[in-house]
């Protein structure tokens, strides 16, 4: 089948190179002429394992290229998918900024010819489908099409896997017409029996929202279950595993830390809340998940500060991990942009080290200094705090780090190591709900 991408950011990118996988003859379409032509040239703007890899295998076998027009990439396509970005509204009420969508579909509108099916892909607020339509019409009134919701669900750092093995499709859509392309366009997932949700598009749109503020939900639970573990001396590793393992809760996404970051999280929830409130209805759960992991930031300030002795001023922290989790460069709404710049504010030194994001970090906080390795960070440091648990810093060299560091305190606030064995080791250890 012929495909279009519109947009090749995260999302466009890591979908047209797996649908061209499973066989599909995909064209990938960005305003950027830079992007697109860096494209072409084999050069992938953000990191994503095995991203590289796939790209280049399928416009090698000739089933995946980039264009800048429109018209050109839409040409004889069954499906056009809508992935452009949807930021937080510069507001910052919440909203979530359609205007890329809208005018991508604008222009969209006037490249239709024959029958086509729209799919947003991008994570819309409800309604948006219906939008949409309207849009094209107005545009075009004569354009054969349908309009479908497609949410996407992919982790960063393991977009591809999470695409090709999804747990499940979600498609939102009236017409038959479109669901029956929609099969086609992910008939190789019908071979691993992956269950497909064929609902209506307002109950698409909002099955994404809903998914990804349950997870932060959890989160932001197991998160203020850690605060009280500390306070009556429990430990919440344990307690985590012990609770997870009831079939009906699962052990995923139970692990406590500096709080949840993305571009994902943070942004759906507050998105969530403003279409509860918009329709008069109370989401006061996701609320309170918002505002945990707000507090769970602050939270980590006080941590660290604490385990220094009560004050930063004059004193060196090494701070291993950037990201708002591993295997990716991503560093929006990352925990360390809000525990690192109060702890300069308070006269500490900061060496930071960061596998993939220092570069985006040294735009974003240029009051840190930026170390070549985790062992450069530590030396001479009063502290390690562990934002990030990148795997390299999962079998660090303890004894080479302590002995480079002018006083071992250890804050691991993703849990890495373990507590009893960091304490013989010699570290003031402190993680978190432990
Ligand atoms: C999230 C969802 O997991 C995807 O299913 C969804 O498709 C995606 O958002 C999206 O809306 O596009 P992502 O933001 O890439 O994916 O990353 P996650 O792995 O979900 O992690 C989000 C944050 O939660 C990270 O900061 C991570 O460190 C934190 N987290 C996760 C925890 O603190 N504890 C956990 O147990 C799990």
């Amino acid at each position: 089948m012929k495909i279009a991408m519109i947009g090749t950011g995260y999302v466009g990118l890591v979908t047209g190179a797996c649908l061209a996988e499973f066989g599909h003859q995909v064209t990938c379409m960005d305003k950027s002429e830079e992007k697109i032509e860096f494209l072409q040239a084999g050069g992938i703007p953000i990191y994503e394992p095995g991203l590289a890899q796939l790209v280049g295998k399928n416009i090698g076998e000739g089933r995946l290229s980039f264009q800048t027009d429109m018209r050109q990439a839409v040409q004889g396509a069954q499906a056009v998918f809508i992935a452009v970005g949807t930021p937080s509204s510069r507001r910052g009420d919440g909203y979530a900024d359609l205007t890329y969508i809208y005018a991508a579909v604008r222009e969209l509108a006037h490249c239709i010819s024959d029958y086509v099916v729209v799919v947003d892909k991008s994570t819309v607020p409800v309604g948006t489908a219906r939008q949409v339509a309207r849009i094209i019409r107005e545009e075009n009134p004569v354009a054969d099409f349908d309009v479908v919701s497609n949410p996407e669900f992919l982790r960063e750092g393991a977009a591809i896997n999470d695409f090709m093995r999804p747990d499940r499709v979600v498609i939102g859509t009236e017409s038959e017409k479109a669901l029956a392309v929609m099969k086609e366009v992910y008939d190789p997932l019908y071979l691993i029996s992956t269950p497909i949700v064929a609902t209506n598009p307002a109950t698409a749109e909002l099955i994404k929202y809903s998914a990804n503020a349950f997870l932060a939900v959890k989160i932001s639970f197991i998160n203020e279950i850690a605060g009280i573990c500390e306070a009556v001396g429990a430990d919440v590793v344990d307690l985590a595993k012990a609770v997870g393992l009831d079939g009906r809760i699962g052990s995923k996404f139970l692990h406590p830390g500096p709080g949840y970051g993305g571009s994902c999280f943070p942004k759906d929830t507050l998105a969530l809340l403003r279409i509860a409130q918009e329709n008069g209805v109370a989401a006061r759960l996701v609320e309170a998940g918002v505002e945990v992991n707000s507090a769970q930031k602050a939270r980590m300030v006080k941590k660290i500060i604490d385990a220094m002795g009560g004050s930063v001023a004059g004193k060196t922290i090494a701070a291993l991990g950037l990201t708002f989790k591993p295997e990716t460069d991503d560093l929006r709404e990352s925990p360390a942009l809000t525990i690192l710049p109060p702890l300069v504010e308070r006269g500490g030194i900061v060496k930071a080290h960061d596998p993939k994001g220092m570069d985006e970090a040294a735009k974003i906080l240029p009051n840190l200094h930026y170390m070549n390795s985790a062992y450069e960070a530590c030396k001479e440091a009063d502290a390690v705090v562990l934002l990030t648990e990148w795997n390299q810093y999962r079998a660090l060299d303890l004894a080479r780090i302590k002995a480079g560091m002018k006083t071992p305190v250890f804050i691991d606030l993703r849990n890495v190591y373990d507590p009893t064995r960091m304490r013989e080791a010699g570290f003031a250890y402190t993680g978190v709900g432990r």
